[in-house]
């Protein structure tokens, strides 16, 4: 077998032939589904009349195929493992074809399968070739007639996109139910879903006054779990349509909840098909992140109804076209129904961790690739939250009210089309008379932007001179680098007032907090009147997806914490001060020193703790150290036992200092209110745990007993997972031993908690944990099929940083392990688990070459394309 081959962008060919309708039969089994298609196809005008009809198709056993009821003969087509291609064929005409599938043995989690005894789809990005023969791309948009067939008892509900328009019994204890979706569709939009479901139901009114059905279709014993994402469903409608002026257009709004699933959730016309664990919820099985989680992925799916389904892409190297657009959208909702700044820092602080290292890494990548193999490789934080970063970008420089015109102009412009991002900016340029040029480098350069920025203070002149200089290193593929358009929001606060200044640049009034534009590679801003010393808060709010150095003092960053009026740079600051006291730490252990505090670190928590007035999200969120995944990607070779020293010594010098300042804060923050995952009570628990987390990394007696008293108080999912985590990740294993044991046992029925108990185990620092996921693998609860246990347990250890990069490599042969046996039964998971594997560069010789031998040994197995992709990246 020769090696998989890429696609290029610059390849693009519009299709020969449009499908204008498709009617689809399903006769529903597990074995032997049968599939039949009735696809009307029209040559498009531009067309050579003898361009041969070309169709994808895998993995379907063919039947019959027919050209407007003349069968076809083996001479009149050709067929290999990827399609079919029909030699000639008329301008219009319609093709029958019968193919065959098996569900039941469908393991990779693309097309038709079953998951828990039901009958699934998913069909993004290239998984509706596994259905039937088609043009399986998304500039061929067809309406849709779908008839499904199933047998009466095992599948009483028979769901597909659109709305039910017959439904009746058919012999043999068989029934049928036929939906049409009347709006004209990509064929990754198409869904079905069959079994033994039960629904909640609920209703919305738009705002032009249309009834819309809402619908979450479950297992019975999960009916008890879906009041939260009904509830987000209705809040993310309202805003929608409050926001961006977009109504719901079909009468009916499904969402199912399947167990076995690759993602997250999918945004199926009319019928979203979720992971269970992105829509389920009740407070003794959920945490407050969860139902975060759920809310932001429910309105997430829904805003695609316009940003991906309405208007769509023309072809997959435009996916950030509909997926940065629709994180912005829901990261937009998140923060205006919850607390604003912790959105943005929880968001931020996670993409400089994650995608940050993707992009310094093998598989990095632009917004928008030139060429792939594998385009579910590609569904990355890259395109997803660097993506969303770069409509921010957009939005912010072009301004809320130009924004939301250009967004009008898009979705009147395009509606029912398949384009691009061109398209997209083009509407932002038009709306705002910005020229967006030298911006659209955003979307074709890879790698993350690095400013190294000075500032000087002239006293004489009251001036302040601040220089900028921009430098985005190499990425496979692009070796040179242009400068970016980056927009840059900052102030310039007085050392003595504590006050912004207000910015004069070129003779300008600017405000006291202004976007200034960095275009070349270097840049001074002078800005004048300015009456005193100031220190500059820059890069406001994260105002772009970029590194910022600057060379502040400790005494500068404490003044920030205090002083910033941009609450994110308050955080920021906090986090920079934290980071340069890391930094002497990690030394300090490297080199066999002893380890000593920085007071001023301590003295801006005592402040944080006792004089605080920030609110109670955000002040948990300063209290939150750096995770050791974020220390790592600031160290120019990761040492991943002297930085979980060095952050732990920070934690326990902190907790020994300030021990009673984190239990009043503790107790301050206790309720037995009755659940709710309200922003108020969310944030006092987020507060009373981080307190929590600081007392038991000193195990401090009254501590421990809190978290045992905590564990055992069964009011919510939250407070329960947390101190059991902490008594797990303690040494006290005489008391997490029988705690866990307790909480396996009281909830092995409910997969998702399940999952919990998992990850609980595998991310504690002590060294058994590579036996602990040997032995849990073997456990009932476990299947290496079910890719959520695959994320808990597997996922979770790789992301155990002492542990995996144990320094006799078997925490990295165990995760090959597991990839050599997932890449034959579900590539496109296999392709992701890998990733930890790829960032060996960061490591240590000793370890790089650990991991580097893992890969090649993955290299010599037959590989899925997923797989082969991502492993010859890593070794390249
Ligand atoms: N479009 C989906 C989303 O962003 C992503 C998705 C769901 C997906 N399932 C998938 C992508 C399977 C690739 C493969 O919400
Ligand atoms: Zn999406």
């Amino acid at each position: 077998m020769s090696d998989p081959q890429p696609v290029y962008l610059s390849d693009y060919q519009p299709p020969a032939y449009r499908v204008i309708h498709t009617e689809l039969t399903f006769d529903l089994d597990p074995a032997a589904t049968h599939v039949k298609a009735r696809l009307l196809f029209e040559r498009n005008d531009q067309a050579d009349d003898k361009a041969p009809l070309v169709l994808d198709g895998e993995q379907l056993t063919l039947i019959s195929l027919a050209i407007d009821g003349t069968a076809l003969t083996e001479a009149d087509y050709q067929l290999d493992d990827h399609g079919l291609k029909i030699h000639t064929v008329p301008a219009s005409f319609s093709l029958e074809s019968e193919v065959k599938i098996a569900p039941s043995t469908n393991t990779a989690l693309e097309g038709l399968y079953q998951s828990s005894g039901m009958y699934c789809t998913q069909c993004e990005a290239e998984g509706f070739r596994r259905i039937t023969f088609y043009p399986d791309r998304p500039d061929v948009m067809a309406t849709f007639t779908v008839t499904v067939i199933g047998d009466v008892q095992k599948e009483p509900i028979l769901l597909a996109n659109g709305n039910p328009v017959a439904r009746g019994e058919m012999e043999g204890g068989r029934h049928f139910v036929k939906w049409e979706d009347p709006f004209p569709k990509p064929c990754y939009l198409f869904a079905l879903v069959a079994g033994n479901l039960h629904k909640v139901e609920d209703h919305f009114t738009t705002m032009s006054g249309r009834d819309v059905t809402l619908q979450i279709w479950v297992e019975e014993e999960n009916l008890d779990k879906t009041e939260h994402a009904m509830a987000s469903l209705k809040r993310s409608m309202e805003w929608d349509e409050q926001t961006y002026g977009r109504e719901y257009d079909l009468d009916l709004f499904m969402i199912v909840a399947v167990n076995d699933f690759n993602m997250g959730a999918m945004e199926n016309k009319g019928l979203n098909i979720f992971n269970s664990a992105a829509v389920l919820t009740h407070p003794q099985t959920a945490t407050d992140a969860t139902f975060q989680n759920v809310e932001g992925i429910v309105a997430h799916e829904y805003f695609h109804n316009w940003s991906g389904n309405r208007v769509t892409c023309r072809d997959w190297f435009q996916l950030s076209l509909k997926e940065g657009f629709t994180v912005f959208r829901d990261q937009c909702f998140s923060a205006d129904t919850n607390s604003a700044p912790v959105k943005r820092i929880q968001d931020v602080s996670f993409f400089r961790t994650a995608q940050f290292a993707e992009d310094a890494g093998p598989t990095a990548h632009p917004v928008r690739p030139d060429h792939f193999i594998e385009i579910t490789n590609f569904y990355t934080l890259t395109i997803y939250e660097k993506g969303a970063e770069v409509v921010r970008m957009l939005c912010n420089l072009v301004g809320w009210e130009n924004f939301r015109r250009g967004s009008d102009a898009y979705f009147e412009r395009f509606d029912g089309q398949a384009v691009t991002i061109e398209d997209f900016v083009e509407c932002m340029a038009q709306a705002s008379g910005e020229d967006l040029s030298q911006f659209m480098r955003w979307y074709s350069q890879a790698g993350t932007p690095e400013i190294d920025a000075y500032g000087e203070y002239d006293y004489v002149h009251s001036e302040y001179r601040l220089t900028l200089r921009q430098r985005t290193p190499a990425t496979p593929g692009q070796p040179e680098k242009l400068p970016m358009h980056i927009p840059i929001r900052m102030g310039l606060v007085g050392t003595k007032s504590g006050q912004d200044l207000t910015l004069t640049l070129a003779g300008e009034k600017l405000g006291k907090d202004a976007v200034i534009h960095l275009r070349d590679e270097e840049q001074t801003f002078v800005f004048t009147d300015v009456a005193e010393a100031p220190v500059p808060s820059l890069l406001r709010d994260f105002s772009a997806p970029v590194k910022l150095n600057f060379p502040y003092s400790r005494e500068e960053l404490a003044f920030l914490l205090t002083h910033d009026s941009d609450g994110f740079n308050r955080w920021d600051a906090g986090q920079r001060l934290a980071m340069l006291a890391l930094d002497d730490l990690i030394a300090a252990h490297r080199n066999g020193v002893e380890k000593v505090m920085d007071s001023r670190v301590t003295e801006a928590f005592r402040t944080l703790l006792t004089g605080s007035t920030v609110d109670k999200a955000v002040l948990s969120e300063m209290l939150t150290l750096p995770s050791e995944a974020y220390i790592a990607e600031q160290q120019p070779i990761v040492d991943v036992d002297a930085i979980h020293a060095a952050r732990e010594f920070v934690r326990q010098s902190l907790a020994l200092v300030l021990r009673d300042e984190f239990m009043a804060i503790f107790e301050a923050n206790r309720t037995d209110e009755p659940y709710a995952p309200t922003p108020e009570q969310i944030a006092q628990r987020s507060l009373k745990n981080t307190a929590l987390s600081y007392l038991m990394s000193i195990e401090d007696e009254k501590a421990v007993a809190l978290c045992e008293e905590q564990v055992a108080v069964d009011h919510n999912m939250t407070d329960v997972r947390h101190a059991l985590t902490l008594l797990v990740h303690s040494d006290r294993d005489d008391l997490s031993a029988p705690a866990l044991k307790a909480f396996g046992e009281k909830w092995a029925h409910d997969p998702l908690v399940m999952d919990q108990w998992f990850t609980i185990q595998v991310t504690r620092p002590q060294p058994d944990v590579l036996e602990r996921v040997q032995f849990l693998m073997q456990h009932p609860a476990f299947s290496i099929k079910n890719p959520n246990k695959v994320r808990a347990l597997i996922g979770a250890f790789a992301q155990n940083r002492v542990n995996f990069h144990r320094l006799d490599g078997k925490g990295y042969a165990l995760l090959a392990d597991v990839v050599i046996e997932l890449n034959r039964l579900n590539p496109e998971i296999a392709a992701r688990l890998v990733t930890p594997l790829t960032r060996w560069q960061r490591f240590d010789e000793n370890r790089q070459s650990l991991m580097r031998a893992q890969l090649k040994r993955i290299k010599e197995e037959p590989l899925s394309s997923n797989v082969y992709e991502v492993v010859e990246k890593a070794l390249a």
